[in-house]
Protein backbone atom coordinates (compact mmCIF):
# COMPACT_ATOMS: atom_id res chain seq x y z
CA UNK A 1 0.00 0.00 0.00
CA UNK A 2 2.76 2.53 0.86
CA UNK A 3 4.25 2.06 -2.34
CA UNK A 4 1.00 2.55 -4.13
CA UNK A 5 0.42 5.59 -2.85
CA UNK A 6 4.39 6.81 -3.04
CA UNK A 7 4.00 6.47 -6.38
CA UNK A 8 0.95 8.34 -6.94
CA UNK A 9 2.01 11.16 -5.32
CA UNK A 10 4.91 11.37 -7.27
CA UNK A 11 3.91 10.40 -10.86
CA UNK A 12 0.77 12.84 -11.46
CA UNK A 13 1.41 15.26 -14.28
CA UNK A 14 -0.47 17.84 -15.82
CA UNK A 15 -4.37 16.90 -16.26
CA UNK A 16 -3.57 13.60 -14.53
CA UNK A 17 -6.92 12.16 -13.18
CA UNK A 18 -6.75 11.75 -9.19
CA UNK A 19 -6.70 8.64 -7.78
CA UNK A 20 -7.56 6.64 -4.60
CA UNK A 21 -4.28 5.98 -2.57
CA UNK A 22 -4.59 2.44 -1.25
CA UNK A 23 -6.47 -0.79 -1.86
CA UNK A 24 -7.84 -0.24 1.56
CA UNK A 25 -8.77 3.47 1.25
CA UNK A 26 -10.80 1.89 -1.59
CA UNK A 27 -12.72 -0.41 0.43
CA UNK A 28 -13.45 2.04 2.82
CA UNK A 29 -14.59 4.63 0.67
CA UNK A 30 -17.21 1.53 -1.63
CA UNK A 31 -18.07 0.27 1.18
CA UNK A 32 -19.08 3.65 3.14
CA UNK A 33 -20.96 4.08 -0.02
CA UNK A 34 -22.99 0.84 0.12
CA UNK A 35 -23.25 0.80 4.37
CA UNK A 36 -26.12 3.36 4.77
CA UNK A 37 -29.99 3.87 5.71
CA UNK A 38 -30.62 0.56 3.48
CA UNK A 39 -28.26 -1.58 5.89
CA UNK A 40 -30.34 -0.72 8.74
CA UNK A 41 -33.65 0.68 8.00
CA UNK A 42 -34.45 -2.11 5.49
CA UNK A 43 -32.55 -5.31 5.41
CA UNK A 44 -33.60 -6.27 9.09
CA UNK A 45 -37.31 -5.73 8.28
CA UNK A 46 -36.91 -7.04 5.05
CA UNK A 47 -35.57 -10.24 6.16
CA UNK A 48 -38.38 -10.52 8.78
CA UNK A 49 -41.34 -10.35 6.48
CA UNK A 50 -39.81 -11.93 3.29
CA UNK A 51 -39.53 -15.32 5.48
CA UNK A 52 -35.77 -14.84 7.18
CA UNK A 53 -33.43 -17.19 6.25
CA UNK A 54 -35.45 -17.82 2.90
CA UNK A 55 -34.78 -14.19 2.33
CA UNK A 56 -31.38 -14.17 3.10
CA UNK A 57 -30.83 -16.76 0.59
CA UNK A 58 -32.66 -15.14 -2.20
CA UNK A 59 -31.12 -11.99 -1.27
CA UNK A 60 -27.20 -13.46 -1.91
CA UNK A 61 -28.57 -14.96 -5.21
CA UNK A 62 -29.76 -11.38 -6.06
CA UNK A 63 -26.21 -10.19 -5.11
CA UNK A 64 -24.43 -12.68 -7.04
CA UNK A 65 -26.12 -13.04 -10.25
CA UNK A 66 -27.79 -9.41 -10.18
CA UNK A 67 -25.91 -7.20 -8.15
CA UNK A 68 -22.19 -8.16 -8.97
CA UNK A 69 -22.37 -8.19 -12.48
CA UNK A 70 -23.73 -4.52 -12.48
CA UNK A 71 -21.14 -3.42 -9.94
CA UNK A 72 -18.45 -4.80 -11.97
CA UNK A 73 -20.40 -3.23 -14.70
CA UNK A 74 -20.34 0.09 -12.93
CA UNK A 75 -16.32 -0.84 -12.24
CA UNK A 76 -15.42 -0.98 -16.23
CA UNK A 77 -17.04 1.69 -17.07
CA UNK A 78 -15.93 3.79 -14.52
CA UNK A 79 -11.98 2.69 -14.54
CA UNK A 80 -12.32 2.75 -18.83
CA UNK A 81 -13.78 5.54 -18.99
CA UNK A 82 -11.48 7.83 -16.70
CA UNK A 83 -14.56 10.60 -15.70
CA UNK A 84 -18.12 11.01 -14.20
CA UNK A 85 -20.39 9.13 -15.72
CA UNK A 86 -21.53 11.33 -18.88
CA UNK A 87 -17.93 11.77 -19.43
CA UNK A 88 -17.36 7.70 -18.81
CA UNK A 89 -20.04 7.11 -21.62
CA UNK A 90 -18.67 10.01 -24.01
CA UNK A 91 -14.86 8.25 -23.40
CA UNK A 92 -16.28 4.80 -24.32
CA UNK A 93 -18.55 5.51 -27.04
CA UNK A 94 -17.64 8.99 -29.02
CA UNK A 95 -20.29 11.11 -30.78
CA UNK A 96 -23.19 8.67 -29.74
CA UNK A 97 -25.87 9.79 -27.94
CA UNK A 98 -24.95 7.26 -24.30
CA UNK A 99 -23.33 9.98 -22.10
CA UNK A 100 -27.31 10.72 -21.69
CA UNK A 101 -27.55 7.47 -19.59
CA UNK A 102 -24.81 9.23 -17.14
CA UNK A 103 -26.42 12.72 -17.15
CA UNK A 104 -30.07 10.23 -16.11
CA UNK A 105 -27.52 9.27 -13.67
CA UNK A 106 -26.72 12.10 -12.07
CA UNK A 107 -30.03 13.97 -11.85
CA UNK A 108 -30.98 10.76 -10.04
CA UNK A 109 -28.14 11.84 -7.67
CA UNK A 110 -28.84 14.97 -7.92
CA UNK A 111 -33.26 13.87 -6.66
CA UNK A 112 -31.59 11.23 -3.95
CA UNK A 113 -29.82 13.93 -2.04
CA UNK A 114 -33.10 15.71 -1.35
CA UNK A 115 -34.32 13.26 0.73
CA UNK A 116 -31.43 11.16 1.89
CA UNK A 117 -29.61 14.53 3.22
CA UNK A 118 -33.02 14.84 5.19
CA UNK A 119 -32.57 11.76 6.87
CA UNK A 120 -28.54 12.74 7.72
CA UNK A 121 -30.12 15.60 9.01
CA UNK A 122 -32.47 13.84 11.51
CA UNK A 123 -29.62 11.53 12.57
CA UNK A 124 -27.38 14.16 13.94
CA UNK A 125 -30.34 15.93 15.22
CA UNK A 126 -31.25 12.51 17.38
CA UNK A 127 -27.49 12.12 18.11
CA UNK A 128 -27.43 15.29 20.15
CA UNK A 129 -30.71 14.28 21.51
CA UNK A 130 -29.32 11.01 23.03
CA UNK A 131 -25.86 12.69 24.01
CA UNK A 132 -27.59 15.12 25.65
CA UNK A 133 -29.11 13.07 27.73
CA UNK A 134 -33.17 14.59 26.33
CA UNK A 135 -34.34 11.05 25.02
CA UNK A 136 -33.38 9.72 28.46
CA UNK A 137 -36.08 12.22 29.85
CA UNK A 138 -38.71 11.43 27.55
CA UNK A 139 -41.68 8.82 27.40
CA UNK A 140 -43.29 10.18 24.22
CA UNK A 141 -40.76 9.09 21.46
CA UNK A 142 -43.37 9.42 18.55
CA UNK A 143 -43.80 12.70 20.14
CA UNK A 144 -40.29 13.76 20.05
CA UNK A 145 -40.27 12.72 15.96
CA UNK A 146 -43.09 14.18 15.05
CA UNK A 147 -42.11 17.31 16.64
CA UNK A 148 -38.98 17.50 14.46
CA UNK A 149 -40.69 16.17 11.09
CA UNK A 150 -43.11 19.11 11.58
CA UNK A 151 -40.31 21.28 12.57
CA UNK A 152 -39.67 22.60 8.93
CA UNK A 153 -36.95 25.07 10.18
CA UNK A 154 -35.51 22.64 13.00
CA UNK A 155 -35.10 19.78 9.84
CA UNK A 156 -33.65 22.63 7.75
CA UNK A 157 -31.28 23.31 10.38
CA UNK A 158 -29.86 19.64 10.76
CA UNK A 159 -30.03 19.34 7.24
CA UNK A 160 -27.56 22.08 6.57
CA UNK A 161 -25.50 20.42 9.37
CA UNK A 162 -25.26 17.56 7.20
CA UNK A 163 -24.80 19.06 4.26
CA UNK A 164 -21.98 21.02 5.15
CA UNK A 165 -20.03 17.97 6.96
CA UNK A 166 -20.93 16.42 3.57
CA UNK A 167 -19.42 19.42 1.48
CA UNK A 168 -16.83 19.57 3.37
CA UNK A 169 -15.64 16.41 3.32
CA UNK A 170 -16.43 15.90 -0.49
CA UNK A 171 -14.54 19.79 -1.20
CA UNK A 172 -10.87 18.39 0.01
CA UNK A 173 -11.08 15.83 -3.10
CA UNK A 174 -10.79 12.64 -3.53
CA UNK A 175 -7.79 11.39 -1.67
CA UNK A 176 -7.80 13.50 1.10
CA UNK A 177 -11.64 14.25 1.64
CA UNK A 178 -13.05 11.11 0.56
CA UNK A 179 -10.39 8.66 1.15
CA UNK A 180 -8.95 9.84 4.39
CA UNK A 181 -12.65 9.96 5.76
CA UNK A 182 -13.84 7.21 4.87
CA UNK A 183 -10.68 5.29 6.28
CA UNK A 184 -11.55 7.01 9.52
CA UNK A 185 -15.01 6.74 9.65
CA UNK A 186 -15.38 2.74 8.49
CA UNK A 187 -13.29 0.99 11.25
CA UNK A 188 -15.50 3.15 13.62
CA UNK A 189 -18.39 2.01 12.29
CA UNK A 190 -17.22 -1.44 12.52
CA UNK A 191 -15.96 -1.23 15.98
CA UNK A 192 -19.25 0.27 16.97
CA UNK A 193 -21.35 -2.10 15.49
CA UNK A 194 -20.23 -5.43 16.92
CA UNK A 195 -19.85 -3.76 20.51
CA UNK A 196 -23.62 -2.99 19.77
CA UNK A 197 -24.29 -6.78 18.08
CA UNK A 198 -22.21 -8.40 21.06
CA UNK A 199 -24.28 -6.05 23.44
CA UNK A 200 -27.16 -7.17 21.74
CA UNK A 201 -26.53 -11.25 21.77
CA UNK A 202 -25.78 -11.37 25.45
CA UNK A 203 -29.39 -9.82 26.37
CA UNK A 204 -31.30 -12.32 28.06
CA UNK A 205 -33.75 -13.33 25.29
CA UNK A 206 -32.40 -12.19 22.75
CA UNK A 207 -31.90 -15.31 21.24
CA UNK A 208 -35.61 -15.52 20.55
CA UNK A 209 -35.36 -12.47 18.20
CA UNK A 210 -32.28 -14.09 16.11
CA UNK A 211 -34.19 -17.10 15.56
CA UNK A 212 -37.27 -15.15 14.75
CA UNK A 213 -35.00 -13.22 11.57
CA UNK A 214 -33.19 -16.07 10.45
CA UNK A 215 -35.09 -19.04 11.17
CA UNK A 216 -36.85 -20.03 7.23
CA UNK A 217 -40.21 -19.63 7.36
CA UNK A 218 -41.26 -20.84 3.36
CA UNK A 219 -44.54 -20.11 3.83
CA UNK A 220 -43.79 -15.61 3.32
CA UNK A 221 -42.37 -16.87 -0.49
CA UNK A 222 -43.86 -14.89 -3.23
CA UNK A 223 -42.79 -13.02 -6.05
CA UNK A 224 -42.99 -9.90 -4.50
CA UNK A 225 -40.31 -11.38 -1.91
CA UNK A 226 -38.22 -11.86 -4.83
CA UNK A 227 -39.07 -8.77 -6.35
CA UNK A 228 -37.75 -6.58 -2.44
CA UNK A 229 -34.24 -8.84 -2.48
CA UNK A 230 -33.66 -7.44 -5.88
CA UNK A 231 -34.72 -3.78 -5.15
CA UNK A 232 -32.41 -4.27 -1.37
CA UNK A 233 -29.62 -5.78 -3.35
CA UNK A 234 -29.29 -2.87 -5.52
CA UNK A 235 -29.91 -0.01 -3.54
CA UNK A 236 -27.72 -1.07 -0.80
CA UNK A 237 -24.85 -1.49 -3.65
CA UNK A 238 -25.37 1.93 -4.66
CA UNK A 239 -26.35 0.70 -7.92
CA UNK A 240 -27.36 2.54 -11.20
CA UNK A 241 -26.51 5.96 -10.19
CA UNK A 242 -23.23 6.08 -11.49
CA UNK A 243 -21.85 6.43 -7.82
CA UNK A 244 -19.07 3.49 -8.53
CA UNK A 245 -18.34 4.48 -12.22
CA UNK A 246 -17.39 7.54 -10.44
CA UNK A 247 -15.36 5.91 -7.58
CA UNK A 248 -13.96 3.35 -9.77
CA UNK A 249 -12.68 5.85 -12.56
CA UNK A 250 -10.20 6.76 -9.47
CA UNK A 251 -9.09 3.62 -9.13
CA UNK A 252 -5.08 2.75 -10.47
CA UNK A 253 -4.21 0.05 -12.82
CA UNK A 254 -3.45 -2.24 -10.52
CA UNK A 255 -6.77 -2.56 -8.69
CA UNK A 256 -8.69 -6.35 -9.31
CA UNK A 257 -11.88 -5.20 -10.04
CA UNK A 258 -13.53 -8.68 -9.11
CA UNK A 259 -11.41 -8.84 -5.61
CA UNK A 260 -13.40 -5.32 -5.03
CA UNK A 261 -16.55 -5.88 -5.74
CA UNK A 262 -16.27 -9.37 -3.70
CA UNK A 263 -15.00 -7.14 -0.98
CA UNK A 264 -17.49 -5.06 -1.45
CA UNK A 265 -20.59 -7.06 -1.46
CA UNK A 266 -19.44 -9.02 1.11
CA UNK A 267 -18.73 -6.29 3.55
CA UNK A 268 -22.00 -4.74 2.91
CA UNK A 269 -24.01 -7.91 3.74
CA UNK A 270 -22.25 -8.33 6.50
CA UNK A 271 -23.05 -5.29 8.26
CA UNK A 272 -26.56 -5.77 7.26
CA UNK A 273 -26.66 -8.98 8.92
CA UNK A 274 -24.99 -7.78 12.34
CA UNK A 275 -27.46 -4.63 12.33
CA UNK A 276 -30.48 -7.41 11.52
CA UNK A 277 -28.77 -9.24 14.97
CA UNK A 278 -28.64 -6.22 16.88
CA UNK A 279 -32.12 -4.78 16.20
CA UNK A 280 -33.87 -7.57 16.38
CA UNK A 281 -31.67 -9.20 19.37
CA UNK A 282 -32.44 -5.67 21.45
CA UNK A 283 -36.12 -5.84 20.66
CA UNK A 284 -36.99 -9.02 21.51
CA UNK A 285 -35.11 -9.17 24.45
CA UNK A 286 -36.42 -5.66 25.95
CA UNK A 287 -39.64 -5.43 24.32
CA UNK A 288 -40.81 -8.90 23.29
CA UNK A 289 -42.80 -9.09 20.59
CA UNK A 290 -45.45 -7.44 20.87
CA UNK A 291 -48.22 -4.86 19.21
CA UNK A 292 -46.11 -1.52 18.58
CA UNK A 293 -42.76 -3.05 18.70
CA UNK A 294 -43.72 -6.26 16.13
CA UNK A 295 -45.46 -3.62 13.77
CA UNK A 296 -42.28 -1.44 13.66
CA UNK A 297 -39.96 -4.43 13.08
CA UNK A 298 -41.95 -5.18 10.29
CA UNK A 299 -42.05 -1.89 9.01
CA UNK A 300 -39.04 -0.48 9.78
CA UNK A 301 -37.93 2.98 8.10
CA UNK A 302 -37.89 6.27 10.17
CA UNK A 303 -40.11 4.75 12.42
CA UNK A 304 -37.84 1.82 13.76
CA UNK A 305 -34.96 4.27 14.04
CA UNK A 306 -36.19 7.39 15.33
CA UNK A 307 -38.93 6.35 17.68
CA UNK A 308 -38.84 1.98 18.44
CA UNK A 309 -35.02 1.74 18.96
CA UNK A 310 -34.44 4.68 20.71
CA UNK A 311 -36.95 3.47 23.39
CA UNK A 312 -35.69 -0.01 23.63
CA UNK A 313 -32.33 1.41 24.09
CA UNK A 314 -33.24 3.76 27.16
CA UNK A 315 -34.64 0.77 29.00
CA UNK A 316 -31.14 -1.12 28.79
CA UNK A 317 -28.34 -0.08 31.99
CA UNK A 318 -26.53 2.82 30.30
CA UNK A 319 -28.96 3.26 27.52
CA UNK A 320 -28.21 6.71 27.08
CA UNK A 321 -24.83 5.53 26.31
CA UNK A 322 -26.12 2.70 23.76
CA UNK A 323 -28.38 5.60 22.01
CA UNK A 324 -25.55 8.04 21.33
CA UNK A 325 -23.62 5.25 20.03
CA UNK A 326 -26.19 4.12 18.02
CA UNK A 327 -26.93 7.17 16.68
CA UNK A 328 -23.10 7.83 16.45
CA UNK A 329 -23.48 4.51 13.69
CA UNK A 330 -25.91 5.94 11.77
CA UNK A 331 -23.93 9.30 11.26
CA UNK A 332 -21.02 7.11 10.01
CA UNK A 333 -23.35 5.20 8.05
CA UNK A 334 -25.27 7.91 6.09
CA UNK A 335 -22.00 10.55 5.83
CA UNK A 336 -20.27 8.11 4.02
CA UNK A 337 -22.91 6.89 1.64
CA UNK A 338 -23.58 10.55 1.46
CA UNK A 339 -19.95 11.72 0.23
CA UNK A 340 -20.74 8.78 -2.49
CA UNK A 341 -23.68 10.57 -3.91
CA UNK A 342 -22.36 13.84 -3.66
CA UNK A 343 -19.39 12.80 -5.43
CA UNK A 344 -21.10 11.99 -8.63
CA UNK A 345 -22.71 15.64 -9.24
CA UNK A 346 -19.51 16.66 -7.89
CA UNK A 347 -17.22 15.04 -10.42
CA UNK A 348 -19.77 16.07 -13.29
CA UNK A 349 -20.29 19.61 -12.41
CA UNK A 350 -16.48 19.73 -12.46
CA UNK A 351 -15.23 18.03 -15.63
CA UNK A 352 -18.50 18.68 -17.80
CA UNK A 353 -19.25 22.37 -16.56
CA UNK A 354 -15.57 23.64 -15.73
CA UNK A 355 -16.05 24.11 -12.15
CA UNK A 356 -13.26 24.16 -9.59
CA UNK A 357 -13.99 21.25 -7.06
CA UNK A 358 -15.08 23.86 -4.27
CA UNK A 359 -17.42 25.70 -7.02
CA UNK A 360 -19.16 22.83 -7.75
CA UNK A 361 -19.58 21.48 -3.97
CA UNK A 362 -20.96 24.93 -3.27
CA UNK A 363 -23.53 24.25 -6.02
CA UNK A 364 -24.81 20.68 -5.51
CA UNK A 365 -25.27 22.01 -1.50
CA UNK A 366 -26.89 25.21 -2.60
CA UNK A 367 -29.60 23.05 -4.42
CA UNK A 368 -29.60 20.12 -2.11
CA UNK A 369 -30.60 22.31 0.73
CA UNK A 370 -33.46 23.66 -1.42
CA UNK A 371 -34.61 20.07 -2.48
CA UNK A 372 -34.23 19.05 1.37
CA UNK A 373 -35.82 22.12 2.27
CA UNK A 374 -39.14 21.17 0.47
CA UNK A 375 -38.98 17.37 0.94
CA UNK A 376 -38.61 18.28 5.05
CA UNK A 377 -41.63 20.80 4.52
CA UNK A 378 -43.57 18.39 2.82
CA UNK A 379 -43.92 16.01 5.88
CA UNK A 380 -45.03 17.82 8.83
CA UNK A 381 -48.65 17.45 9.55
CA UNK A 382 -50.99 20.69 8.49
CA UNK A 383 -51.16 22.25 11.96
CA UNK A 384 -54.77 23.29 12.84
CA UNK A 385 -53.96 27.17 12.51
CA UNK A 386 -52.81 26.83 9.31
CA UNK A 387 -50.20 29.22 9.95
CA UNK A 388 -46.80 27.85 10.50
CA UNK A 389 -44.64 26.71 8.28
CA UNK A 390 -45.81 23.30 8.40
CA UNK A 391 -48.87 24.25 6.36
CA UNK A 392 -46.78 23.98 3.36
CA UNK A 393 -46.63 20.54 4.09
CA UNK A 394 -51.10 20.19 2.80
CA UNK A 395 -49.71 21.58 -0.62
CA UNK A 396 -46.17 19.64 -1.14
CA UNK A 397 -48.63 16.17 -1.45
CA UNK A 398 -48.99 14.51 -5.07
CA UNK A 399 -51.30 11.62 -5.16
CA UNK A 400 -51.09 10.78 -1.36
CA UNK A 401 -47.45 11.09 -1.76
CA UNK A 402 -45.23 13.91 0.07
CA UNK A 403 -42.67 15.55 -1.77
CA UNK A 404 -40.21 13.88 -0.30
CA UNK A 405 -41.83 10.07 -0.54
CA UNK A 406 -41.63 11.29 -4.62
CA UNK A 407 -37.92 11.98 -4.14
CA UNK A 408 -37.80 8.43 -2.68
CA UNK A 409 -39.83 6.36 -4.81
CA UNK A 410 -38.67 7.96 -8.04
CA UNK A 411 -35.29 7.58 -7.12
CA UNK A 412 -35.25 4.21 -5.56
CA UNK A 413 -37.42 2.27 -7.34
CA UNK A 414 -37.56 4.12 -10.99
CA UNK A 415 -34.44 5.67 -11.81
CA UNK A 416 -32.05 3.53 -10.16
CA UNK A 417 -32.87 0.26 -11.89
CA UNK A 418 -33.62 1.97 -15.71
CA UNK A 419 -29.43 3.28 -14.89
CA UNK A 420 -29.22 -0.40 -13.68
CA UNK A 421 -30.04 -1.34 -16.85
CA UNK A 422 -28.56 1.19 -19.03
CA UNK A 423 -25.13 0.24 -17.62
CA UNK A 424 -25.34 -3.41 -17.77
CA UNK A 425 -26.53 -2.40 -21.52
CA UNK A 426 -24.12 -0.85 -22.43
CA UNK A 427 -21.06 -2.71 -21.15
CA UNK A 428 -22.70 -6.07 -21.88
CA UNK A 429 -23.48 -5.33 -25.77
CA UNK A 430 -22.01 -1.84 -26.78
CA UNK A 431 -18.64 -2.21 -25.03
CA UNK A 432 -16.07 -4.03 -26.76
CA UNK A 433 -15.23 -7.51 -25.44
CA UNK A 434 -11.62 -7.24 -25.30
CA UNK A 435 -11.85 -3.88 -23.60
CA UNK A 436 -14.13 -5.79 -20.80
CA UNK A 437 -11.73 -8.69 -20.51
CA UNK A 438 -8.64 -6.44 -20.05
CA UNK A 439 -10.22 -4.04 -17.19
CA UNK A 440 -11.30 -7.63 -15.50
CA UNK A 441 -7.94 -9.25 -15.96
CA UNK A 442 -5.93 -5.95 -15.56
CA UNK A 443 -4.66 -6.30 -18.80
CA UNK A 444 -3.50 -10.37 -18.68
CA UNK A 445 -1.80 -9.65 -15.78
CA UNK A 446 -3.85 -13.01 -14.07
CA UNK A 447 -5.92 -15.35 -15.72
CA UNK A 448 -10.01 -14.59 -15.29
CA UNK A 449 -12.35 -17.83 -14.75
CA UNK A 450 -15.59 -17.29 -15.81
CA UNK A 451 -15.57 -13.99 -18.36
CA UNK A 452 -18.13 -16.13 -20.82
CA UNK A 453 -20.21 -16.72 -17.32
CA UNK A 454 -20.02 -13.12 -16.74
CA UNK A 455 -20.74 -11.85 -20.11
CA UNK A 456 -24.00 -13.97 -20.01
CA UNK A 457 -24.83 -12.40 -16.96
CA UNK A 458 -24.56 -9.21 -17.84
CA UNK A 459 -25.88 -9.91 -21.31
CA UNK A 460 -29.01 -11.57 -20.09
CA UNK A 461 -30.04 -12.80 -16.39
CA UNK A 462 -28.98 -9.12 -14.86
CA UNK A 463 -31.35 -7.22 -17.67
CA UNK A 464 -34.07 -9.52 -17.18
CA UNK A 465 -34.23 -9.52 -13.34
CA UNK A 466 -34.20 -5.52 -13.57
CA UNK A 467 -36.07 -5.27 -15.73
CA UNK A 468 -38.90 -7.58 -13.83
CA UNK A 469 -37.91 -5.14 -10.69
CA UNK A 470 -39.03 -2.02 -12.55
CA UNK A 471 -42.14 -3.90 -14.60
CA UNK A 472 -43.47 -5.06 -11.13
CA UNK A 473 -42.58 -1.15 -9.45
CA UNK A 474 -44.27 0.41 -12.42
CA UNK A 475 -47.85 -2.47 -12.41
CA UNK A 476 -47.43 -1.71 -8.44
CA UNK A 477 -47.41 2.06 -8.55
N1 LIG B 1 -26.24 2.14 -0.48
C1 LIG B 1 -26.66 3.19 0.41
C2 LIG B 1 -27.55 2.63 1.50
O1 LIG B 1 -27.64 1.44 1.69
C3 LIG B 1 -27.37 4.29 -0.30
C4 LIG B 1 -26.64 4.82 -1.46
C5 LIG B 1 -25.45 5.47 -1.45
C6 LIG B 1 -27.02 4.74 -2.81
N2 LIG B 1 -25.07 5.78 -2.72
C7 LIG B 1 -26.02 5.35 -3.56
C8 LIG B 1 -28.10 4.20 -3.43
C9 LIG B 1 -26.11 5.41 -4.95
C10 LIG B 1 -28.19 4.25 -4.81
C11 LIG B 1 -27.19 4.84 -5.57
O2 LIG B 1 -28.17 3.36 2.20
Amino acid sequence: MTTESHADETAPAAGTRATFGSKLGILAATAGSAVGLGNVWRFPSETANGGGAVFVLIYLACVCFFGLPVVLAEFILGRAGKANPAGAYRNLAPGKPFHYFGVFAVAAAVLILGFYMVVAGWTFEYFRLAAAGTLAETTDFAGVFKSLSDDVWRQFLWLAVAVAATASIVGCGVKKGIEFASKLMMPLLFLLLLVMCARAVTLPGSGAGIAYLFSPDFSKLSSSVFISALGQSFFSLSLGMGCLITYASYFGPDVRLGKTAGQLAVTDTLVAVLAGITIFGTAFSVGGNAGDVADALAHGGPGLIFVTLPQLFQTLPLGQLWATAFFLLLILATVTSAISIYEIATAFLHEEFRLSRVAAVVALSALTLVFGFFSAASLGSVPADGESAGSLAGTLTLGGKTFFDWLDTLTAKWMMPLGGLFVSWFVGWHLDRKLVHAQLSNNDAFVIRFFRTYIFLLRFVAPAGIATIFLAQLLAS
